[in-house]
């Protein structure tokens, strides 16, 4: 069986391990965090609802003893501050980038062969420092952002169409912020039927909107960031690893020439299985969506430029 690992406890980080543990991704689920306490404790809450929920999963807390990690198959970063209202994920790079390099060196010590998945935001960036701090090759390390705008882009599309949003298809590339993320409306599908043919120009636009500013919305409601979908979608590409599903998951992932990019880390379709990235599915993009998707490299490369 499986370890999975998710650093930080977290809203995001104890979502996740929940998730993991609910949907037995893992024999063995290691939840840290600095704050002497809070993942023992909710370690210990997701173990007492195990026999209510029906699993198995082992779930351990531990407060910044790195050695409980050991020989993790899967790490998920979760570490850093999450943004209040009005602020944007960019802004939390300075406290956040010496948080994971530091996170990731430690890891490293104790699961040379994990893959990671990074939560952390800004996460194109975070992803990008993960694979530079750590010269871990590409396919070693996934952000988990296009996962979560897709899921809010299918979110917004189901309830503009009034269906069921498990029969909604759709994907979101690009950076995941609330200008850099691109939803590609064009191949968005409600079972098989384009949301062309179904949506008006102006109700899918708005669709596209409200998807690039689904993460500022909850944090406007909350006071906080959202936990409850990012922690899902951590665990949901976890699963992909653990169990080496090969699903195409829009991630953050190295391009070396795919999309016209290079040196940069940037949603794009990606397979995913158990060397963790195992193919980017690079196909053409239109004149329009080409120009957004330079754009919002552009943006990312910005901020890479702050590290
Ligand atoms: C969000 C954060 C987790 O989009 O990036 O909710």
């Amino acid at each position: 069986m499986a370890k999975v690992t998710v650093i930080g406890a977290g809203n995001v980080g104890a979502t996740c391990a929940n998730a993991l543990a609910f949907n037995k991704v893992a024999g063995t689920v290691v939840m840290l965090d600095v704050k002497a306490g809070v993942s023992e404790g909710k370690a210990v809450d997701i173990l007492q609802s195990a026999q209510t929920l029906g699993f198995e999963t082992n779930v351990v807390g531990i407060t910044g003893d790195y050695s409980a990690t050991a020989a993790s198959d899967v790490i998920v970063v979760t570490s850093g501050i999450p943004r209040k209202p009005g602020m944007t994920r960019e802004e939390l790079i300075g406290t956040n980038a010496n948080i994971v390099k530091s996170v990731i060196e430690n890891c490293l010590q104790y699961s040379p062969d994990a893959v990671f998945i990074i939560i952390s935001n800004p996460m194109d960036t975070m992803t990008y420092l993960t694979l530079k701090a750590s010269g871990l090759p590409k396919n070693r390390v996934i952000g988990m952002g296009g996962a979560l705008d897709s899921s809010r882009f299918k979110y917004y599309l189901s309830q503009a169409l009034h269906v069921n949003p498990a029969q909604v298809e759709g994907i979101v590339i690009g950076g995941h912020g609330d200008t850099t993320m691109i939803p590609l409306k064009r191949f968005a599908t409600y079972n098989g039927i384009p949301v062309s043919e179904l949506l008006d120009a102006a109700t899918l636009d708005k669709v596209v909107a409200d998807t690039m500013v689904g993460g500022a919305t909850l944090t406007g409601l909350l006071g906080t960031s959202a936990w409850y979908a990012p922690g899902a979608c951590g665990a949901y590409v976890a699963a992909a690893v653990v169990h080496d599903y090969k699903r195409l998951i829009p991630s953050c992932v190295y391009l070396d020439g795919e999309y016209g990019q290079k040196d940069i880390c940037i949603g794009v379709p990606a397979i995913i299985g158990r060397n963790g990235v195992e193919k980017i599915v690079d196909f053409k993009l239109n004149s329009e969506e080409k120009a957004l998707f330079e754009k919002s490299a552009n943006a990312v490369r910005t901020t890479n430029n702050i590290l």
